[in-house]
């Protein structure tokens, strides 16, 4: 598949498309190794905020912020399509302001933006498609609602929230998103919105049933703070391992046995006399 958006706006497991493989990438390696692995889509994430800049929460990326990571991931120059977030606050203070933020993400080498919440972003959806931006929504537990939310819970528990996460998704679809991230939900309703939807869904925390999934790079290859939510499969611990790499260095240039000969550069002739 070619990532583009309309291939990927087109990509419905019910018509016979493979689930979209997505993960986040932040810098140059991480694309790169992520590409080679033939993802289809790079997000970056701004889950920047906690997983590589530390803090508790995504409300603390800027647009400036997430524009230099966007430029980082391009530098790979991937066949995958590269999604940017757009950060808490680049899209709620005015549409006029979400279209300038929005270019700034492209400009920096996105190739769409995504944004979190339903019928109340109509306006901006509407804004960034009529600007030429391809947007992709974002529902469920969405991460910037975290004070409202109080916490990070499941969403769309009682059969009015799940009535009303549906509705958001058909408001989003007919404004014209081409793609849907559902996070933090209860499987059936992850199968529900796939059902119901023309676009793609990808899922994170709901269910197999989407039609693609989405993890977050460090929570998959071992490298978080802290222990990983349920949804989370885990395929390798780079963090005990580069932890290992480390102390074996350090080891090493404390007994004196690097660098050796082959890390040193021969003397020349002329030195030596
Ligand atoms: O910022 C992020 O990593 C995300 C994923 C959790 C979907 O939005």
């Amino acid at each position: 598949m070619t990532n583009n958006v309309p291939s990927l706006r087109a990509h419905k497991r019910r018509l016979g498309a493979a689930p979209i493989v997505m993960v986040t990438a932040y810098d140059e390696p991480t694309a790169r190794y992520a590409d080679a692995a033939g993802v289809d889509v790079l997000l970056v994430g701004d889950s920047l905020a906690n997983v590589v800049l530390g803090h508790e929460d995504t409300l603390h990326v800027t647009t400036a912020e997430m524009a230099h990571h966007v430029r980082a991931v391009a530098a790979a120059s991937p066949k995958a399509h590269i999604v940017a977030d757009m950060p808490w606050l680049s899209y709620h203070v005015g549409t006029d302001a979400a279209v300038a933020n929005a270019g700034e993400l492209i400009r920096a080498g996105a190739q769409s933006v995504k944004l979190e919440g339903g019928a109340i972003r109509r306006e901006v959806v509407r804004a960034l498609l009529d600007a030429e931006i391809p947007v992709m929504g974002h529902l469920g537990l969405t991460p910037q609602s975290v004070l409202a939310f109080g916490g990070y819970k499941v969403q769309a528990k009682t059969r009015d929230a799940a009535k009303l996460l549906l509705e958001d998704a058909l408001i989003l679809q007919s404004e014209g998103i081409y793609c849907l991230v559902v996070e933090g939900v209860p499987r059936m309703v992850g199968t529900q919105l796939t059902e119901a939807l023309d676009i793609p869904t990808i899922g994170i925390g709901a269910g197999p049933d989407t039609d693609g999934q989405v993890l977050v790079i460090h929570d998959l290859v071992g490298m978080t703070k802290r222990p990983p939510p349920k949804f989370v499969r885990r395929y390798a611990d780079l963090g005990a391992a580069m932890t290992d790499a480390v102390a074996r260095y350090a080891q090493d240039v404390r007994d004196g046995s690097f660098p050796g000969d082959d890390e040193s550069y021969e003397n020349p002739a002329e030195l030596l006399d």
